[in-house]
């Protein structure tokens, strides 16, 4: 964990050169949860390296799974039997997304204990969908001490539809389904690129399911899956997240190995706001321009334009020829990152659901805090072109998700380095 460091960024360069996308954090710590669901071994590959991996991969092992990396980005799994049901509490704390070893550990077990995962910083995180559906398969559970306990003989195939299409309740559905008696539906459900790839991988362990990636996703319960071999999909995030430094460094930059028809969105969005950007099979070309229009934003599950997005084109929002709105309808608090960069000379005012980017001709680097994973990143991109020096502490927010990422955007141009607290407070005696 790299708590007590910080990036120290200087702006001012434009961002020229290839950078490859790695593999997506959304989708390799389910296809990890998944991999619960056989006694065979699976292998993961195309995992990226960062800490949400490496707290999965503990969480799987307390589980009494045995997880090896055979090599950078590649993991082996093999759940060992019997599983031990409990996720602690000190590691879904640390990730939220470890909730999603419900629905595995149900299925294989018949029984779960799993910590409440505490909201995060942007916002409540309630799991009410992923208990409510659960239910359905037959399930029966009791929550106390922080605890969530749920126990069933048997899960037999049900007709749900969810309140809303929750990445993580589709996800716990979907798995639970794969091994419950009978035919599954999921109406409503979410119809992200990581659906699709979790149904893939499945599917690949000799699951049945049809229709993921659209709103009804149907499966037929089977007696039990078995390992194999499956390679994340690229990470459309971490793609969106170097696509709006590039443009807003004015620069040219190409991502390798990407899937461009998950970023459809952004790539109109970036080319409203003025960026030329080329779609190649699986690369994608931005170049920067000197004009920079606002354009009005609202988040919404995808196709809709991606809330993990948000931040990043508020940066560069922030400095166009004109004012710009942006609504958060995913999350309830995910606008923290607004008092950061208006730090470094942004315009921007929020009203509950809403920020106004009055667009201001230019930042200015300042110290200040990345208040979660994606506000962390946008604050790096902030740094690449705000005048002077911008220093950014917790860090450990971006290391949850970047792998590399100071390393990728030097490659490219970006002056960005990693300091210790400790070298920097040395390095501030010196200059004393
Ligand atoms: C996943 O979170 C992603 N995380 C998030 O990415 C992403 O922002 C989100 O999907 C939306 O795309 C992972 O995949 C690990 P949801 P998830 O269930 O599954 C409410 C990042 O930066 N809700 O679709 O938690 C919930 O409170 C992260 O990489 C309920 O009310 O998303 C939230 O407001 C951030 N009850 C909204 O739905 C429920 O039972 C969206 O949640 C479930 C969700």
């Amino acid at each position: 964990m790299s708590k007590g460091s910080r990036f120290v960024v200087e702006g001012g360069n434009r961002l020229s050169g290839k950078i490859k996308v790695g593999g997506a954090k959304n989708s390799a710590l389910k296809l990890m949860a998944a991999a619960l669901l056989t006694e065979e071994t699976t292998i993961l590959t195309n995992v990226p390296i960062i800490n949400d991996v490496k707290t999965m991969a503990a969480v799987l092992e307390r589980l009494g799974a045995r997880v090896a990396y055979s090599e950078p980005g590649v993991v082996e799994i093999k759940p060992t039997y019997p599983l031990y049901p409990e996720a602690p509490y000190e590691l879904v704390s640390q990730m939220r997304a470890s909730i999603i070893v419900l629905g595995p550990l149900l299925a294989r077990l018949g029984k779960a204990r799993v910590a409440m995962p505490g909201g995060c910083n942007i916002g409540l995180r309630k799991i009410d969908m992923h208990i409510r559906g659960l239910e359905a398969f037959g399930a029966r559970f009791e929550v106390g001490h922080g605890f969530i306990e749920a126990y069933s003989e048997k899960l037999v195939a049900a007709k749900i539809a969810l309140d809303y299409p929750s990445v993580g309740a589709t996800e716990n559905l979907l798995m639970a389904a794969t091994l419950a008696e009978g035919e599954t539906v999921i109406d409503n459900a979410a119809r992200e690129p990581e659906i699709v790839d979790l149904a893939d991988f499945l599917n690949m362990m000799g699951a049945r399911i049809k229709g993921a990636g659209t709103s009804t996703i149907m499966v037929e319960g089977v007696n039990k899956l078995h390992g194999g071999e499956y390679r994340v999909m690229p990470d459309r995030i971490e793609a969106g997240t170097f696509l709006v430094a590039a443009a807003i460094t004015k620069g040219d930059v190409v991502l390798e190995d990407v899937s461009p028809e998950h970023l459809e969105l952004a790539i109109n969005k970036l080319r409203s706001i003025g960026a030329i950007v080329k779609v190649g099979n699986n690369e994608i070309r931005v170049i920067g321009r000197d004009v920079i229009r606002p354009a009005d934003i609202a988040t919404l599950p995808y196709p809709g334009f991606p809330t993990d997005l948000q931040t990043q084109f508020m940066t560069i929002l922030a400095i166009a020829e004109g004012t710009s709105i942006i609504t958060e309808n995913i999350f309830e608090n995910r606008f923290m990152f607004v008092a950061e960069l208006n730090r470094m000379g942004s315009d921007i005012k929020t009203e509950g659901r809403h920020a106004i980017i009055r667009g201001v001709s230019g930042l200015s680097g300042a110290p200040v805090n990345a208040p979660d994973l994606r506000g962390g990143a946008a604050l790096v991109v902030a740094g690449l072109v705000a005048e002077g020096v911008t220093e950014i502490a917790d860090i450990y927010h971006i290391d949850r998700g970047y792998h590399n990422f100071e390393q990728k955007l030097r490659a490219v141009g970006a002056s960005i380095e990693r300091v210790s607290d400790t070298d920097r407070s040395n390095r501030l005696k010196i200059v004393r």
